[in-house]
């Protein structure tokens, strides 16, 4: 998991968040072990900001990889950061239930959920094109 928080926390660095002054960073583990990183974008036109669990899925699934085998987000403290509603449906498309949600502060990790837990009964691939 350091790895995933070292990731984590220099994009978070690199966040873009001159409105909400909220910086974010993710990071996420592909099927392969590789490592994609991803912070905040804000926009002046306020709705096109995208969150850090999007800019990472970005960059996974640029890379060439589909799926999520582990997800690390890290706010700004003290209350501990989790992923909104809509990066919680983004990570669904890529990760399964039982895939672990590390939720971590500048002090590190604060605790792990699944997704799951996170997103309970969701709507995911296999509906839309069953197996
Ligand atoms: N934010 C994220 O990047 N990820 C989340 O899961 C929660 C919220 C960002 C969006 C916005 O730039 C800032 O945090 C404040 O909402």
């Amino acid at each position: 998991m350091d790895d995933l928080l070292q990731v984590a926390r220099r994009a978070m660095l690199h966040a873009h968040a001159p409105y909400s002054k909220f910086h974010v960073g993710a990071a996420l583990r592909a099927e392969d072990g590789s490592i994609h990183g991803g912070c905040n974008v804000e926009n002046a036109a306020y709705p096109q900001g995208t969150c850090a669990e999007a800019g990472a899925i970005a960059a996974l699934v640029a890379s060439g990889r589909k799926r999520i085998l582990e997800c690390l987000v890290i706010g700004p403290g003290p209350e501990t950061i989790t992923p909104c509603g809509g990066c919680r449906q983004k990570l669904r498309e890529f990760a399964a239930d039982d895939t672990p949600i590390h939720l971590c502060g500048p002090d590190g990790l604060h605790r792990t959920m699944t997704l799951g837990q996170l997103l309970p009964l969701s709507f995911g691939p296999h509906h839309v094109s069953p197996a």
